[in-house]
């Protein structure tokens, strides 16, 4: 109980701190908009109601679901190695057309699809200083990518990217993409003792960039007729299959690739992409779409990122589908919520990680007895097993085991890892492990 009741708080935290930005009348604002384009949406998938999610509350009536021998109502998971048709996917030759399939199922049931004609990015670098952090001497660009608006001059969007280099650099190197908050996180509990992440990437002599996913586009309903979405769809609602926010998300870290392409200093072959928690779920849909991303990071990414939608165990589909987090998805994703279920999902967690194969993902977690539950670390490891074949098929390795490990066991051996580290809502405790790790891969 104790357990759940930290994370419920730690994310009324990270809301309340996201929300701090705003006046009460603008979150009155931003909720009324929201419910009413998530009613819209309803409307035009033919529903009048959906059912409610479990509470993240753990003294709540409806509760989710922390018990693991309640956690297994399927009795299977969609095989990514079949075909829809019936086949079996045994060459790594027919996976590249059944990843097609496995595409197609998410672009249109879940994270949307991005438009064919989404404007062109160009990138400024606004300000440039050297500076350190910490002991680092560092060049820190502060950068904007402008969205070419003039199809639609009323919505403005430019994208927000801070890259920080080692100063004295002779040669292109490895830079660890974040997709990150824009404002100072007053919350540091847990976080470990020791070099900040970026000291350890900077030890290494990396580099580290911050994306604003919400410079791209924001993180709620109402704001899905504005941002990139809105500038597409000319400031008028979405269509069922139309993108969510974590595809727009993602599409902004394919820009950043665009411009790290351009950037001497920058080695593309060698990016990784990393983000926690709704940014956890942005960084696996980023890596599975954007094939020049090399590695990625993955912290607590829960429902909507690495774990089994089937597993009845913490955050749900009811969840996702509501009208505070149905923005993240496509509007076709909101009727798995009623009349389907998540096991009318044509697709699970498992594929979502399948789709990165051949490449690192390192599935990062916190422990149960901080993080709390809600996020199903058991749930984000067995998609991890699930993926594991794709990955086989390919000449890879998968976890190796399938049996839940341990806390702060270090499944590293393959090219899908998994950590559950003693921390909370945080990749912080993990970083050690994953830069030794991304180092097997970007040393040269
Ligand atoms: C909520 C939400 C999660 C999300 C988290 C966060 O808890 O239910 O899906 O990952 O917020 O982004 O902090």
């Amino acid at each position: 109980m104790r357990k759940y009741f930290v994370l419920f708080a730690i994310c009324i935290l990270i809301t309340a701190q996201v929300s701090a930005q705003w006046s009460k009348e603008e979150r009155e604002r931003i909720g009324k908009l929201s419910k009413e384009d998530h009613q819209l949406m309803m409307h035009l998938l033919g529903i009048t109601e959906i059912r409610p999610g479990p509470s993240g509350d753990p003294k709540a009536p409806n509760a989710a679901n922390s018990d693991e021998s309640k956690a297994t109502k399927y009795a299977s998971l969609p095989n990514p190695l079949t075909f829809d048709g019936g086949d079996p996917v045994t060459t790594a030759e027919q996976w590249e057309k059944r990843k097609l399939e496995i595409f197609e199922a998410f672009d249109r049931e879940m994270y949307g699809r991005v438009p064919e004609n989404v404007p062109a990015v160009t990138w400024e670098i606004q300000t440039v200083k050297d500076t350190l952090e910490g002991a680092y001497p560092v060049r820190v660009k502060e950068l904007t990518g402008h969205v070419d608006n003039s199809g639609y001059p009323a919505i403005i969007v430019d994208i927000q990217m801070t890259l920080t280099t080692p100063r004295d650099l002779d040669s292109p190197v490895p830079v660890i993409l974040e997709f990150g908050w824009n404002f100072p996180m007053r919350f540091r509990r847990n976080q470990p003792e020791g070099p900040t992440w970026k000291e350890q990437v900077l030890e290494k002599g990396w580099a580290y960039a911050i994306l604003v996913p919400t410079s791209i586009q924001a993180d709620n309903g109402a704001g899905l007729r504005e941002g990139i979405i809105g500038l597409v769809n000319k400031g008028k609602p979405r269509k069922l299959d139309d993108w969510g926010a974590l595809r727009a998300w993602a599409w902004g870290a394919s820009r950043a690739m665009d411009y790290f392409e351009t950037n001497p200093e920058i080695d593309e072959t060698r990016v990784v992409i990393e983000g926690l928690s709704r940014y956890g779920k942005a960084a696996i849909v980023a890596l599975a779409y954007e094939q020049r991303i090399a590695i990625g990071c993955i912290g607590s990414s829960g429902a909507g990122g690495a774990k089994l939608l089937r597993r009845i165990f913490g955050e749900q589909v009811e969840n996702l589908a509501g009208s505070g987090e149905y923005h993240w998805f496509a509007p076709n994703f909101i009727k798995y919520a009623g009349p389907l279920t998540e096991q009318d999902l044509p697709v699970d967690a498992h594929e979502l990680v399948a789709l990165c194969a051949p490449r690192p993902i390192f599935i990062s977690v916190g422990a149960p007895d901080v993080e709390g539950q809600w996020i199903d670390a058991k749930g984000m490891f067995l998609a991890g097993v699930h993926a594991g074949p794709v990955y086989e098929l390919l000449g890879k390795k998968g976890l190796g085991v399938s049996a839940f490990p341990h806390q702060e066991t270090a499944l590293i051996d393959g090219e899908i890892a998994f950590r559950q580290h003693e921390g909370g809502h945080t990749v912080g405790p993990n970083w050690p492990t994953f830069l030794k790790y991304a180092e097997r891969y970007f040393l040269k």
